[in-house]
């Protein structure tokens, strides 16, 4: 597996690549692997002749008061993983190289990024779209592979795909679990055993919500009135939004139909866990 940092390096890599007809499936992150991340380079490779995975910890995304500097890193232990689950290619290029001073373009989709998680990290998504871009340019991927448990990250970065025209596949994986439902995140690794019990509010909830809609509720208002209920019941989680929304534009249903996505958000102590499950069994994404 060749590491590379270089942004020239990364880019005549892949068109030499390309050049001689080659496919690349690109995996973005910002390391601290875990299984969710170690699942779609593997399955990225099912969909191209090379893997690339980014590790890039992009400041553009984190808001003054959130996690960057304490965002958890370890190059080698990430690179070891890539290098076992068959990447081809780790591209970790210098944030001084990706911002030089004087940088000031940015990439920002519109509605999308504004409700939800938008709404209480502004920036954030334009931050992802920025920096998604400009690993699109640099890394020129056939595929992309993203994970479905930012589920609002997936919609902004496919509206920017087709406003702009672009031709790179998206492919969504499903959310990855631990055995008792949690949805793996770098970010659990500051749960304590207390908090990271509370978390499990939110696979509950997804789950509860599932079994209403199989009861044959469908009115949204009724439903998220009980999460809310089930989810505020434990005093150590804050809910942030807990919304039913159409999987395509993220709007709000009032009922529930087959496109329908139960999308969670919630604080629990320090840290900010997000979630989230169609209702009417169906693909991802
Ligand atoms: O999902 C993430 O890890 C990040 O938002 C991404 C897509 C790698 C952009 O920094």
């Amino acid at each position: 597996m060749k590491i590379l940092r270089g942004l020239s390096e990364m880019s005549a890599w892949s068109c030499e690549r390309s050049a001689s007809g080659k496919t690349i499936a690109l995996v973005p992150t910002m390391g601290c692997f875990h299984e969710g991340h170690l699942s779609l380079m593997r399955h990225a490779r099912r969909f191209a002749d090379y893997v690339v995975v980014t590790l890039f910890v992009n400041p553009l995304q984190f808001g003054p008061r959130e996690d960057f500097a304490r965002y958890p890193r370890d190059f080698d232990r990430d690179a070891a993983l890539a290098a076992a689950n068959g990447v081809d290619v780790v591209f970790a290029p210098d944030p001084a190289d990706m911002y030089p001073p004087g940088y000031q373009t940015h990439i920002t989709v519109d509605q999308l990024s504004q409700g939800l998680c938008g709404r209480n990290r502004p920036g954030h998504f334009s931050g992802v779209t920025t920096v998604v871009a400009k690993l699109f340019h640099i890394v020129r991927p056939n595929v992309a592979v993203f994970g479905s448990k930012d589920f609002q990250q997936l919609a902004v970065i496919r509206r920017m795909l087709e406003d702009l025209n672009w031709d790179i596949k998206i492919i969504a994986h499903p959310v990855v679990r631990e055995a008792d439902g949690l949805a793996m995140s770098s970010r659990n690794i500051y749960l304590s055993a207390a908090e990271r019990s509370s978390a499990l509010c939110l696979s509950r909830a997804i789950k509860h919500a599932r079994q209403l809609v199989g009861q044959g509720l469908r009115e949204a208002t009724t439903i998220l009135s009980e999460l809310r209920d089930l989810i505020a019941a434990d005093q150590a989680v804050q809910i942030e939004y807990v919304n039913v929304v159409d999987r395509f534009n993220l709007s709000d249903q009032a009922v529930v139909d087959q496109d329908s996505v139960l999308l969670l958000a919630v604080r629990i102590g320090h840290t900010r866990l997000i979630d989230n499950g169609r209702l009417i069994e169906g693909e991802v994404g």
